[in-house]
């Protein structure tokens, strides 16, 4: 907020997101109001607590219609009016095309090297056209000042920093791309490859999780646009106008919201315990995540398998918990996935179970961040095992949740994540027999060593964490926007 007023000064925020950061569901005659599973929300959503302003996102609750005020405005969180929340509504047609289609067939398997094919259809281009419009014109709509700063969140959104620049000229955006973006030649294939990138090139500022992200993107870039890159302002200049191109490695809040409310270590351990039916002496393991097929959730629990099979002292006395948050349901890819896992872990669990121990659970719903919470700090051994992930919050909040200093992380090196949290035992998810001598490994960590490891990524997740991230994202607009001002004197 003080670097928002220091360097953005009467600066109007506002966000745009596909997901919006409370969905209003009705249960019964009861509205109740549920945080989505969604890395993006559990950074932006803090953020906007401290700087206010409009989060403009698709509403999609089933009560969501009924929560809107006349002008269509919620103040958020719920009674809190830190910021408002202002809902675009899309068909289901739309939503089929926009969200489901183009969205997570054609952009997410595009940029997460995970070997789902995309699948691009015209129908669904545009779709995704029409709704980046009309978030568009929702935003400008809003604006009572030329000169806002938006802040454009994803992939659902790549169109949208050209359109908005076409109607707010002076606007300062900020774009971010919460995925990967994969090199030249993958990106390729996309058969609006040159409408996306230009869409994206109407932003003041892009932001990837990586250095390795950014320098794809540029590849990307000098392949297909006419364009001129300057590397060492880390810039392209796309039809006069530069977008500067750096790398922000997104984190969460700290102190995490969620701690305030936790029990300590062993309160929490024993309920878990209580709610699994697990005896004392039984050691935990976590997974929690979207049930999504870039997180590797089958090639984890194989490797459960191989840890049992290899090391069968740990029969009855090791459980893992894979908490999975039913997400794109509707989706191929996604209902296979689901399948798969439940064959695995009934597999796994007839193979090593016995009466009274069960080495999988697998859950499948919804948990909100207290429950979240408490299972992390639950847990011996947390493990995440992505395929290919932007940067993975569940790694970060792992470690934010352990203020006891206890707790192994097992992470994958192809998690963005793995490259500030080295203090991790980093393994490949694709090398099932390295993912089983690592939990082997964690599960008989020292506490000594345990400590020393946890208390250097807790303190690089305090020092990096996602106020400094957009922060410094603030920062490089408010220099680009002073080094503009001068050259229009030249
Ligand atoms: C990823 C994406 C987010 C998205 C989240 C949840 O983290 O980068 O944009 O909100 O997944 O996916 P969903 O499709 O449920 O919004």
């Amino acid at each position: 907020q003080d670097l928002l007023e220091k360097e953005l000064p009467d600066a109007e925020v506002f966000v745009v997101s596909n997901r919006e950061p409370y969905i209003h569901n009705r249960v019964g005659d009861r509205i109740v109001v549920q945080r989505p599973a969604s890395g993006l929300v559990s950074a932006l959503e803090p953020v906007m607590r401290a700087c206010g302003g409009v989060w403009v996102a698709h509403g999609s609750g089933s009560a969501d219609r009924e929560t809107v005020d006349a002008e269509d405005h919620v103040a958020v969180p719920p009674g809190k009016p830190a910021y408002r929340l202002r809902r675009v509504w899309i068909s289901d047609e739309e939503q089929e095309g926009y969200y489901y289609g183009l969205a997570n067939e054609g952009l997410w398997p595009l940029c997460h090297l995970a070997y789902v094919r995309p699948i691009f259809r015209e129908a669904d281009w545009q779709h995704y056209v029409a709704v980046n419009q009309r978030f568009a014109d929702a935003v400008v709509r809003e604006a009572t000042r030329p000169d806002p700063v938006i802040m454009v969140q994803d992939y659902h959104f790549a169109l949208l920093p050209r359109m908005i620049r076409e109607q707010l000229p002076k606007a300062t955006i900020l774009t971010f791309w919460h995925i990967p973006w994969p090199n030249a030649e993958a990106f390729g294939i996309c058969p609006w490859k040159e409408e996306i990138i230009a869409g994206l090139l109407g932003s003041t500022v892009l932001g990837f999780h990586t250095q390795a992200h950014c320098n794809n993107f540029f590849e990307t870039v000098d392949r297909f646009m006419e364009s001129r890159i300057d590397r060492d302002h880390r810039s392209v200049v796309f039809g006069g106008e530069e977008t500067m191109v750096r790398p922000y490695p997104i984190s969460i809040e700290w102190p995490p919201a969620a701690l305030a409310s936790q029990q300590p270590v062993e309160v929490c351990r024993a309920a878990v315990r209580e709610r699994f039916g697990l005896p004392a002496e039984m050691r935990i393991g976590v997974g929690i995540e979207r049930f999504d097929y870039t997180k590797g959730i089958l090639d984890r629990l194989q490797a459960i398998d191989e840890l049992l099979t290899r090391q069968p002292e740990w029969k009855g006395r090791f459980t893992f918990l894979q908490i999975v948050a039913p997400t794109r349901s509707k989706l191929a890819s996604y209902t296979a996935l689901q399948a798969e896992a439940i064959r695995i872990t009934e597999e796994v669990n007839a193979r090593h179970g016995r009466e009274g121990y069960q080495p999988i659970h697998l859950v499948i719903r919804h948990h909100e961040p207290d429950e979240v919470y408490e299972l992390f700090r639950a847990a011996d051994v947390c493990v995440v095992s992505s395929l290919h992930d932007g940067m993975n919050l569940v790694a970060k909040e792992f470690v934010a949740a352990r203020d006891d200093e206890q707790g192994a992380l097992v992470l994958s090196r192809f998690a963005g994540a793995s490259s500030e949290l080295s203090e991790a035992l980093i393994i490949n998810p694709y090398d099932v027999q390295g993912m089983a001598e690592a939990l082997g490994r964690a599960l008989v960590m020292r506490e000594d060593e345990q400590r020393e490891r946890m208390r250097l990524m807790r303190a690089h997740v305090r020092e990096r964490n996602v106020y400094r991230w957009a922060g410094q994202i603030l920062l490089d607009a408010s220099r680009l926007r002073k080094r503009q001002r001068v050259q229009e004197f030249e």
